[in-house]
């Protein structure tokens, strides 16, 4: 169970990442924030390339970036676009990259930030309906 303090925190983190955003094209600043389940937070914003296509979203940021500092499993995602809450949503290749890191009951909230305060919390189950995972990692 995640505390409302924790998703609070989640959400700042997500926004202050952001801030490092370099997207001289979009002009789309996004943080992202991963809690993971050993309790480490990491972050990350998106990354533009004038190959556009390179491109790296802030969630696949925060999430290589959780596993290079040794953790695999995720709690709980913030993310923060600077636009209204249902502007965070996670693009489909960021859903696909995170679910290989999420709880299998996919119970893991994924909190999507507003600029005006608005947070909806949705999480891997729902935005990730019949999930492709045929090829179980093993543990
Ligand atoms: N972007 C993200 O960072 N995350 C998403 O889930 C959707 C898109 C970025 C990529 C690009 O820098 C900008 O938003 C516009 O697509």
């Amino acid at each position: 169970m995640i505390t409302n303090e924790m998703k609070q925190k989640l959400v700042t983190m997500a926004e202050e990442a952001s801030l490092s955003a370099y997207v001289p094209y979009s002009h789309f600043k996004v943080g992202a924030a991963i809690l993971g389940e050993g309790g480490g937070i990491y972050t990350g914003c998106n990354v533009e390339n004038a190959s556009l296509g390179l491109t790296i979203c802030a969630e696949r940021n925060a999430c290589t970036t959780m596993v290079a500092q040794g953790e695999q499993h995720i709690a709980a995602v913030a993310i923060y676009g600077g636009g209204k809450a249902g502007e965070a949503a996670p693009c489909g290749a960021c859903r696909q990259f995170m679910l290989e890191f999420a709880d299998k009951k996919l119970e893991a909230p994924i909190l999507l930030a507003g600029a005006d305060g608005e947070v909806i919390e949705s999480s891997f189950r729902e935005l990730c309906p019949y999930p492709f995972r045929s090829f179980e990692p093993n543990p």
